[in-house]
């Protein structure tokens, strides 16, 4: 064994295999050298210099020369060899056994040293993630670099990184973490768990990755957008690596589900890259559909569990709801129905004689007991409005029943709950694990036999105009329902009970998730992507592209915006691609940073990610003449009065639901929304949105004026003025101007890049004023084409906020420059044209 060798004859062995390796066959990159260079030219941001240096490998004990000289003969004829020891716990040993994927270690180990990039596919539970690192760890990997893990949830790299230094016997220092705001890394660090988030932000200091010999995309087939841009990253930086003489590995792990994606998809690799199947012992799972589908999952769910719990055999129950709001709420139900205050008898010192009684108590689920935390987890972000009455459900303690141990699993619960799960229940109690959907793909429970399915998952729903991010519950897919199912079957024959019918299975379900690169705003993806450096977005070998036109447009969009010069992202686009919002809106934030006017921004971002606020009549009596009279003056008042300058439609969105607010804090919203033809809901989700951005932007910009105060007072004439200016700064390729023509084109516009005329709805309050020149959020189609959210303009403006799109004469001489002394700035008049149409800007003065 190695551990009898000295530290400089182990070293030899390792670089012996590594350049027998390197030098076996040139074209192991997984794609030809010639191809692979003219892609690196496409899509490669610059390397960077090595920026880390590497931990030292600590010197071992000095060994017998004779016995050391026997083990080189030994390693030399077997590939590969084990050369790293490490001294595991009985129990943990038997357990392992038990895994198939430990009776495949010589074989997976072979692939991987024989290729730069493996993919292997295997059911959930097989042991991939626990496993893998273990073997790279003992075949030496870890000996000069250290091992990366990426996982898309942050609860799989915690756990995980736990249950693998366990497992080995090694510490935290050697066995780390590291998630976004916590992780426990250190310079002895071997096996390093991460977020996939994590390692997309390393890349980007130190490109090539140089302090890592293997890479593993662990949960590949959740399919997050970072994971996927790594993917096409790594399939990039593997090859360069390999030409420095440094070779990196790449492993994907993945279920069993759509590996085509990583292997047919030929801009990726080249040369498909091998596919090792992990096998595991599943057994058959029955599964049972209801014959209703019950909307109200939360109380089904409970019901089915009681049922469970009270009927059927010894086993654990899994359940599976969408969010951490109802998890608790039903472990709550739980543990009433079935209270755990047992009196369990606890052996000391295995004398059977003397025992101790002792209580037991669940431990207790606290609302406040977490951090808000942004990583890209859907699904556990937490709903301030929940669907379900709680009162619905009848938990009333259950007399004869048997004590059940309850415990809550989802993303955000500290540590150290989450790893209750894995625990035996004391006093030998049923198990039950009340889960969102980590405990799907990512997290394997022990000892569960019934799994209750209610179906449904939450994922985020990006808005069209905003990209605000909300979050919706919707059908999982079949592929899900399949893996929920799954779980039942580990260590045994177990049951699925699903909340829906079998026909809401097969008529609704679609068979995949699509993966979130494909759901996510193009505009934001690839602002995000050029901050990384990454060059030519639209050749990225992604696993699966978004839409290239889109991806295009997207481009030149954010060239006006001037957040991209030149194919890189400016200053401004850095600032930009920290807010959480598509790039037309963080750019409005950024600069409503600098003017003090972020709370107003982000509420007016929020008003427009929700549809229907204004409704565009009172809602009780549409006929009350009356009632339209005054309805119509106060969406005026909104605007600013008669006074044209502060006129915008935006405007009104703002001031209406600042009043609404102040309404609300007077208890009185609903009232208040009937009369002035407001939609209540949609006051309630703006300000559910409101926090979320708030918060989300507190975390990028900790100096940001983060009000959480939702009443807002109306703006001051000047910063309506400058809240105008950030509009237009934000939406310059949407601007319009008035047509002469009055009988023909009544009301009418044309817009900057647009044929046909658009025109002012009746419900515009800027129909009475008719400003020249506008800008508008959005155009839609009736009987003609409508502007939405029009904001009136001056085309002075348009040098400051617009540049990109005007072309300036030369500063005219007459009238001479001026300074002006309030600012200290000095001005000159030019004249020029704008945009596509080559409007006429005659005599605007710029800086
Ligand atoms: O990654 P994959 O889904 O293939 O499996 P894994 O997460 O490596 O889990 C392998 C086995 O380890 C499963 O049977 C788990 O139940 C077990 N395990 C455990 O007992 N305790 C943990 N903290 C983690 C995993
Ligand atoms: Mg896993």
């Amino acid at each position: 064994k190695l551990n009898s060798l000295s530290g400089a004859k182990r070293w030899e062995l390792i670089e012996d295999t590594r350049n027998e390796t390197k030098n076996d066959d040139p074209n192991v990159v997984g794609f030809d050298e010639s191809d692979s260079e003219s892609d690196n030219e496409e899509c490669e941001p610059e390397p960077q210099r090595e920026s880390e240096s590497k931990p030292e490998p600590k010197p071992e004990p000095p060994p017998e020369p004779a016995k050391a000289e026997k083990q080189i003969k030994k390693t030399a004829e077997r590939t590969p060899a084990v050369y790293v020891d490490v001294i595991r716990d009985k129990e943990i040993q038997k357990a392992r056994l038990k895994l198939p994927i430990l009776a495949e270690e010589q074989q997976i180990m072979e692939v991987i040293n024989e290729n730069p990039v493996v993919i292997i596919a295997g059911e959930t539970g097989s042991g991939k993630t626990t496993q893998v690192p273990q073997f790279l760890y003992e075949a030496g990997y870890a000996l000069k670099k250290q091992i990366a893990v990426t996982e898309p949830r942050r609860v799989a790299a915690v756990a995980m990184s736990r249950r693998v230094a366990e497992e080995m016997n090694l510490s935290p220092r050697e066995v780390s973490y590291l998630i976004r705001f916590e992780g426990n890394t250190t310079d002895d660090t071997k096996i390093k768990f991460m977020t996939d988030g994590v390692l997309l932000k390393e890349v980007q200091n130190d490109f090539l990755l140089t302090k890592y010999s293997v890479v593993i995309l662990d949960e590949a087939h959740e399919r997050s957008v970072y994971t996927d841009i790594l993917i096409g990253l790594l399939s990039r930086i593997v090859p360069l690596r390999h030409k420095r003489g440094d070779p990196l590995k790449l492993i994907v792990m993945s279920a069993t589900l759509r590996i085509e994606d990583f292997t047919t998809n030929g801009r990726l690799f080249k040369k498909a890259p091998p596919v090792v199947k992990v096998d595991s012992r599943q057994f058959p799972v029955t599964v049972h559909f209801d014959k209703r589908t019950s909307d109200d999952y939360l109380k089904a769910a409970f019901e089915k569990a009681v049922k469970v719990h009270t009927k059927l055999p010894e086993g654990g129950i899994l359940i599976f709801l969408t969010g951490q709001q109802e998890v608790n709420t039903l472990v709550k139900k739980l543990r009433k129905k079935f209270p755990l205050k047992v009196k369990i008898d606890e052996d000391i010192d295995n004398k059977p004689k003397k025992k101790k009684r002792k209580e037991v108590y669940a431990p207790e689920v606290n609302l406040d007991d977490y951090s808000v935390d942004w990583d890209n987890e859907a699904c556990d972000q937490d709903e301030e409005l929940s669907d379900h009455d709680d009162d619905e459900i009848d938990a009333t303690p259950s007399v004869d029943a048997q004590p059940l141990w309850v415990l809550p699993l989802y993303s955000l619960l500290p540590t150290h709950k989450q790893n209750e799960v894995f625990k035996a229940p004391p006093g030998g109690c049923r198990l039950c694990v009340v889960s969102t959907n980590v405990a799907e793909t990512s997290l394997t429970i022990p000892n569960i036999k019934y799994v209750v399915d209610c179906g449904r998952s939450k994922v985020k729903l990006y808005d069209k105009i905003t990209g605000v991010t909300s979050y919706v519950v919707t059908w999982t897919s079949k592929a899900s329902a399949d893996q929920r199912a799954g779980r039942a079957g580990r260590t045994g024959p177990g049951h699925c009970y699903r909340l829906y019918s079998s026909a809401v299975f097969n008529d609704t379900f679609q068979n995949f998730s699509v993966p979130e690169i494909q759901q996510k705003p193009v505009d934001d993806l690839f602002l995000q992507m050029k901050c990384m450096n990454i060059d030519k977005i639209v050749n990225f070998p992604f696993p699966t592209a978004p839409d290239l036109l889109q991806l295009k447009t997207a481009e030149h969009r954010l060239e006006v915006l001037e957040a991209l010069k030149e194919g890189k992202a400016t200053p401004l686009g850095k600032a930009v691609a920290k807010f959480p919002v598509l790039p037309r809106f963080g750019k409005m934030l950024a600069l409503s940073h600098q003017q003090d006017l972020l709370p107003y921004t982000i509420c007016l971002v929020a008003a427009l990610s929700v549809q229907e606020v204004l409704l565009e009549r009172p809602l009780h009596d549409a006929e009350d003449k009356e009632l339209r009279v005054k309805w119509a003056s106060l969406r005026r008042r909104w605007a600013g009065g008669g006074n044209s300058l502060l006129l915008g439609d935006n405007m009104v969105l703002l001031r209406a639901v600042g009043a609404a607010e102040f309404a609300n804090s007077e208890g009185r919203l609903e009232r208040f929304c009937r009369d002035n033809g407001l939609r209540a809901k949609a006051v309630v989700e703006i300000r559910k949105l409101r926090l979320q951005l708030t918060n989300e932007i507190k975390i990028n910009l900790p100096e940001a004026d983060a009000v959480v105060d939702p009443r807002l007072a109306p703006p001051t004439d000047l910063q309506a003025k400058l809240l105008r200016q950030i509009l237009l700064s934000g939406m310059g390729d949407q601007i319009a101007r008035k047509i002469d023509d009055k009988t023909k084109f009544k009301y009418g516009y044309q817009a900057n890049n647009m044929e046909e005329p658009v025109f002012l709805h009746s419900s515009s309050v800027l129909r009475r004023t008719l400003p020249e020149f506008v800008i508008y959020q959005e155009i839609y189609e009736t009987n003609k084409i409508y502007m939405r959210g029009v904001t009136a303009i001056e085309p002075e403006w348009l040098p400051t906020y617009v540049p990109h799109l005007c072309n300036l004469s030369a500063p005219l001489s007459d009238p001479e420059p001026f300074y002006n002394p309030s600012n200290g700035r000095v001005y000159c008049t030019v004249t020029g044209s704008f945009g596509a149409q080559g409007w006429s800007l005659p005599n605007v003065q710029i800086e």
